[in-house]
């Protein structure tokens, strides 16, 4: 990006909250050598598994100078990139449009609309371990762009938009043959749970996190969020509290699906085991209620 004063080159100052993270992990690893844990005991959990997140909104253009949208900050998304990569994984980030930084170290894909959302998912899916689609992706694009500015009557005539319905990424992730772990959000507001399970079972996935948006404090352009993980069998509930905490007990959860996995060879990937081993866990953890713990 560009520099405060204007000058050309590398030398711009980092975000914030990436400088902030940065000591934080400094300081607790620092913490954890005073008190003896050894480095190797500090490997990340996540260690070379590839993850694909979507965050942000989409934009479907009606005319060179407007769209429809959905409200999304990508805040969510980006935080659960930032654990993840904090725990080892490899990211890639498929963006919409948001006006916050993506974390300095994934591999970061602008895409502006549901279409090329869908493809850039498609062309990266491929050898993923993990899908989190955290994106507010638009269900509906106009039918047809135009080219030139629409204009109005000036008789008062309303304006009717013809929407032709967008595919859905998370399911055309969820079917494919060789699928990742998907994870699903549900921007819910009303009957959450019940809705979430609907989503949950429709789109075939392995654990969906629900989120209220009618409360203003939570959720869109807050920082912080309150979720409930639900599972096939179980349903997790979360406290208000930051993006970046709730993120990192998301990603918590998945590595504890996946501790199994590590005990394998990186070659012998096997999805079904870490599909199975993530809901044994997720029992277990329910019944040591160690989700609150995190
Ligand atoms: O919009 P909806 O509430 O169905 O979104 C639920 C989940 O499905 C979210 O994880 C969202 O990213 C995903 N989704 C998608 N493609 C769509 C619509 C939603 O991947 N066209």
């Amino acid at each position: 990006g560009n520099t405060a004063c204007g000058e050309i080159g590398s030398g711009r100052f980092a975000d914030t909250s990436f400088i902030v993270s940065e000591i934080q992990k400094t300081l607790h690893n620092k913490l954890n050598e005073k008190k003896g844990i050894s480095d190797k005991s500090l490997q990340t959990p996540l260690d070379g598994i590839r993850n694909l997140i979507t965050a942000g909104p989409t934009n479907e253009p009606i005319d060179p100078v407007r769209f429809i949208t959905n409200r999304s900050s990508g805040k969510m998304g980006y935080s659960l990139a930032e654990a993840a990569i904090d725990a080892g994984a490899i990211v890639t980030l498929i963006t919409g449009p948001v006006d916050i930084e993506p974390p300095m170290k994934c591999n970061t894909i602008p895409v502006e609309t549901a279409k090329e959302m869908h493809e850039a998912v498609m062309h990266h899916v491929n050898k993923k371990d993990i899908y989190i689609g955290t994106a507010a992706v638009s269900d509906y694009r106009p039918a047809r762009k135009n080219e030139t500015k629409l204009k109005k009557d000036d008789k008062g005539s309303p304006l009717i938009l013809e929407l032709v319905e967008n595919q859905d990424i998370l399911k055309s992730v969820s079917e494919l043959d060789e699928r990742p772990f998907v994870v699903g959000f549900a921007a819910e507001t009303n009957d959450l749970i019940k809705n979430a399970k609907t989503k949950f079972k429709n789109k075939g996935l392995d654990l969906i996190v629900a989120n209220d948006v009618s409360d203003k404090s939570i959720g869109f352009d807050s920082d912080d969020n309150a979720v409930t993980l639900i599972t096939k069998r179980r349903n997790l509930a979360i406290e208000k509290e930051s993006k970046r905490k709730i993120a990192k007990k998301i990603i918590k959860l998945i590595e504890h699906g996946t501790q199994m996995q590590f005990n394998f060879k990186k070659s012998d990937h096997n999805l079904i085991t870490l599909r199975k081993e993530f809901k044994q866990n997720l029992f277990e953890l329910k019944n040591k209620s160690s989700i609150y713990q995190y």
